[in-house]
């Protein structure tokens, strides 16, 4: 039975003509800045973002981390939304690795304030950290594929200008942003210092994500992404597969807002499942079981049986996220399946 995986977008796979021109891809050694493919690569997203210039990293997490070291100092401290990747998945890496601490702020669905920031804000005193960057994702995983209003990123901005701070985006799903708003990338990524994208989501590379900003910040991420032994030789293999990415696998993601929009609209009257198909806003669906008779867990056991599978988001909610290779017609076996088990 051909599985329908809903977990994650990072499940999506290679399809057979990325794989073509990853096979053909022209290589060189990396760390010698000699790999053409990853430099067509880096030039390719420097430019969508606007930035002077751009890196390959090995995931997200390796761009968000390095980010926040070239942007802060030993002992500053880094402001977050607290549900954000960056202080819930990321290992710690940010204190562990580079001595910085992390401070969250508790958003709606990710979304905070330029007021909650200014209130985060470490006045100048010999026992406080010193507060440096501020972080903001967008979309938001955990708040549910959310997007960060430009207005808002704007005002905080001013706030950070004002107390001279730096700003870092996790843009690991950046593009579903701009797809669903039509806002141009460009629009978003003005207002950063450092942006991360991510091509292995929805974009369906296999490995990889870019850094961008200034030449000068992304010389010093250079190095340190080498001290964490991310120089990397060859590596135009991969990158060509985000080369492929960039260049097929943008407007579809579209299709994947359609997908999860209609989820969210078809399993919206099941009893025994909360969800508003308004908050749905991207790719990703987070539903509340309600029935008292099922638990999440149980449910997702159910669908697996049914050859669907999902993720246990919280006790009682269920997130599917849709990506390349699911169709409408997964969709509507998806939520007859959902139907079945709270009917039955
Ligand atoms: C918002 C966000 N940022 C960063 C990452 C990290 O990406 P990676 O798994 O490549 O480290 C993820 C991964 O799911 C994510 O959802």
């Amino acid at each position: 039975m051909r599985l329908i995986d809903l977990r994650s977008d990072t499940v999506t796979l290679p399809t057979e003509e990325m794989r073509a021109f990853m096979a053909k891809a022209e290589v060189g050694d990396d760390v010698f800045g000699e790999d053409p493919s990853v430099n067509k690569l880096q030039e390719m997203v420097a430019d969508l973002l606007g930035k002077e210039a751009a890196l390959f990293v090995a995931s997200g997490t390796m761009g968000n981390e390095i980010s926040i070291k070239i942007l802060s100092n030993w002992g500053d401290e880094v402001i977050v939304e607290q549900e954000s990747h960056i202080f819930n998945y990321e290992v710690g890496v940010a204190s562990a690795f580079f001595g910085v601490q992390l401070s969250p702020i508790k958003g709606i669905k990710g979304v905070f304030t330029s007021e909650q920031v200014k209130d985060k804000i470490r006045p100048e005193n010999i026992h406080f950290p010193r507060t440096k960057v501020i972080c903001i994702e967008n979309t938001h995983n955990r708040g549910g594929g959310n997007i960060f209003p430009l207005d808002e990123i704007e005002r905080i901005k001013k706030i950070a200008d004002k107390y001279k701070l730096k700003m870092h985006l996790d843009g690991a799903r950046l593009f579903n942003a701009s797809v669903a708003t039509k806002i141009p990338l460009k629009e978003y990524s003005k207002f950063f210092d450092t942006v991360t994208i991510c091509l292995s989501k929805g974009l369906a590379a296999p490995v990889g994500s870019v850094i961008a900003g200034d030449k000068p910040l992304i010389d010093e991420a250079r190095r340190i992404r080498k001290m964490m032994g991310g120089g990397m030789r060859q590596a135009g293999i991969i990158a060509a597969a985000g080369i492929y990415a960039l260049e097929h696998h943008l407007e579809r993601l579209e299709e994947d807002h359609y997908n999860a929009s209609l989820l969210a609209k078809s399993i919206a009257d099941i009893k025994g499942i909360k969800i508003d198909p308004n908050d749905v806003k991207t790719n990703i669906v987070i539903f509340e079981v309600t029935d008292t008779r099922l638990s999440a867990q149980e449910v997702i056991e159910k669908l697996l049986k049914n050859g669907i599978k999902m993720l246990l988001f919280k006790e009682k909610f269920i997130r599917a996220v849709t990506h390349l290779g699911i169709e409408e017609n997964d969709i509507r076996y998806t939520s007859m399946v959902l139907d079945k088990i709270f009917s039955g």
